[in-house]
């Protein structure tokens, strides 16, 4: 659990009193380890995958969309959740998303995804379906522009969930002066003075955005 903010004994309790993740997703967190060392830091954490799949069942999108796959962990979680509906996923990293390929067929979840690899900019721009759900979690100096992409789409009522919003707290330590704390300031001061949306910010993991159209 990547639980910063939380006191270890309640980031336990928490985890202890939540439905664990299965023995696939527990292999593919291992997997990342072995194959990409300190890089599997950016997986996203089980309780944040469960929380992904328990949203994407509630709100039964037809049409969702992921920036940011790497080896699969969020995306599995999200396409488990689907009743019927499909997920883009879109990475510019061959090797690091042919992990979430097979994994994505060994969770029989395969023939609801498309990933397309490539700078997301460019093929997010070219995506010409309705949205419903949104899951951002690339590079973070391109996350206004995601977003951007991400609400022409999105249909009135549709979510848009975005990670790393609190960038380990760094985005309120005024002596934190990086261009990614300020990038990240940037993003969520302006999600906050975008009159089309409704934003709730989560303490889970490094702060999990939900920004839903009005
Ligand atoms: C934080 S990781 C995603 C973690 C993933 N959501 C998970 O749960 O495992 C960020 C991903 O963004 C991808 N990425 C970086 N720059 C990108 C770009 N310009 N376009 C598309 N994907 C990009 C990287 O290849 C990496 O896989």
């Amino acid at each position: 659990m990547k639980a910063f903010l939380l006191d270890p004994a309640v980031a336990q309790y928490i985890l202890d009193h939540s439905t664990t993740p299965d023995s696939l997703l527990a292999d593919l967190a291992a997997e990342t380890r072995a194959a990409t060392g300190d890089r599997a830091g950016m997986q996203i954490s089980p309780d944040q995958g469960r929380f992904l799949t328990m949203i994407t069942q509630l709100l039964a999108p037809e049409v969702a969309v992921e920036v940011g796959t790497f080896t699969g962990y969020s995306s599995l979680c999200i396409a488990r959740g689907l009743s019927g509906g499909h997920l883009h996923c879109f990475d510019v990293s061959e090797e690091w998303t042919s992990i979430a390929r097979r994994y994505w067929e060994q969770a029989g979840v395969a023939d609801r995804i498309t990933l397309t690899l490539g700078p997301a900019a460019e093929t997010l721009g070219s995506f010409g379906q309705p949205i419903d759900l949104a899951f951002i979690d690339a590079d973070k100096p391109s996350y206004p522009a995601y977003y951007e992409l991400v609400m022409n789409r999105l249909r009135p009522g549709g979510l848009v969930l975005v990670d790393n919003t609190l960038w380990s707290g760094r985005v309120l330590d005024q002596d934190s002066k990086d261009t990614t704390t300020r990038l990240m300031r940037e993003f969520n001061d302006l999600v906050m003075s975008d009159p089309r949306v409704t934003v709730v910010m989560l303490p889970i993991a490094d702060g999990l955005t939900m920004i839903r159209k009005n």
